[in-house]
């Protein structure tokens, strides 16, 4: 990632593990105040830009302006097009899906993900800092300006079907909204945003219509320490954030979120 773009998220994260993983939970207002669709809710259900805005924490305030506009000049989309991106994703489509919708429980929907966070995992995988024998190969082929592409390609699509599954979501929609403070673990709505959205600002991804089977699978490795975005695990906020996290839950909690992100639109 480019160094100036990382500033900005470095800043942001900090903020975000300095305020969530000292255990500060935050989700009792947050959980108070918003009302999330429920699972299965067709897309473009209620809560507004306000909502996410109050749903994260204080710290997490926008970056200076200077570094953010230093930043602005490496996003994807500074570089990137929606249709360059379109006529290089026909590989991708054989795995990701029409549009990035996977219909392959292992393989993961990029539709609607955040084009920093796609570019961002694919430099990880073609450095082998996320090492998947299936992407790192793939990612290998890819120059800086294709990644760019896809990335801004991905994000412009929609995610379409899947919904949550009925006897797991309710106990995992109540992980999501508010956490476990026995366990010390924030809600996942702080950083994922209220509708799974993720938090294109800082880079944090969407979750939302993710095949849960996936979801499960990357839950599990952060807790095991088999995904982390950078060598040092202990030092980088990205890594320690969702290592922390994954690492707290039990393994009837990562299925029951799963579940309930699966259905979030
Ligand atoms: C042979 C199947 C296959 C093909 C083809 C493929 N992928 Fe993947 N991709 C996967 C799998 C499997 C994973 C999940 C890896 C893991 O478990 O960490 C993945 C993960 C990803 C991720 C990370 C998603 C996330 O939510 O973190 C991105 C981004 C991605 N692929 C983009 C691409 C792009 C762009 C292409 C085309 C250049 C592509 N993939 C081609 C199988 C494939
Ligand atoms: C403090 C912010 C923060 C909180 C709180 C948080 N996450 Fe994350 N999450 C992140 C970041 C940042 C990443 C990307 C990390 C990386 O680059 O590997 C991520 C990645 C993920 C991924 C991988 C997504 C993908 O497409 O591969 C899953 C799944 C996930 N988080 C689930 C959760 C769940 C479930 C919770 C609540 C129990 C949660 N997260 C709480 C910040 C957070």
């Amino acid at each position: 990632m480019p160094q100036s773009l990382k500033v900005v998220r470095l800043a942001t994260a900090g903020a975000h593990v300095a305020s969530l993983l000292s255990l500060a939970l935050v989700s009792a207002r947050a959980t108070a105040t918003d009302t999330p669709a429920a699972p299965a809710a067709p897309a473009g259900a209620t809560a507004s830009a306000t909502a996410a805005a109050a749903a994260t924490p204080a710290t997490a305030a926008a970056p200076a302006p200077a570094v953010a506009s230093a930043a602005a000049a490496d996003l994807p989309f500074t570089h990137g097009t929606a249709a360059a991106g379109s006529a290089k994703s026909a590989l991708c489509s054989a795995c990701h899906g029409p549009n990035g919708n996977s219909v392959n429980p292992e393989w993961p929907r990029l539709a609607g993900q955040s084009a920093v966070y796609v570019a961002e995992q694919l430099r990880l995988f073609r450095s082998g800092v996320r090492n998947n024998p299936v992407m790192k190969p793939l990612a290998a082929t890819l120059s800086d300006q294709d990644i760019d592409d896809l990335a801004v390609y991905y994000e412009a699509q929609t995610p379409v079907g899947l919904e949550a599954d009925p006897s797991y979501w309710k106990g995992g929609e109540a992980l999501y909204l508010g956490g476990d403070r026995a366990h010390e673990v924030p809600a996942c709505l702080a950083c994922h945003g209220p509708l799974g959205r993720g938090n294109p600002a800082a880079g944090y991804p969407a979750l939302r219509a993710q095949q849960s089977v996936y979801v499960v699978k990357q839950l599990n490795d952060y807790a095991s320490g088999a995904r982390f975005s950078s060598a040092n695990t202990t030092a980088d906020p990205d890594s320690v954030m969702m290592i922390t996290i994954a690492k707290r839950l039990s393994p009837e909690q990562i299925r029951d979120v799963a579940s309930y992100v699966q259905g979030m639109r």
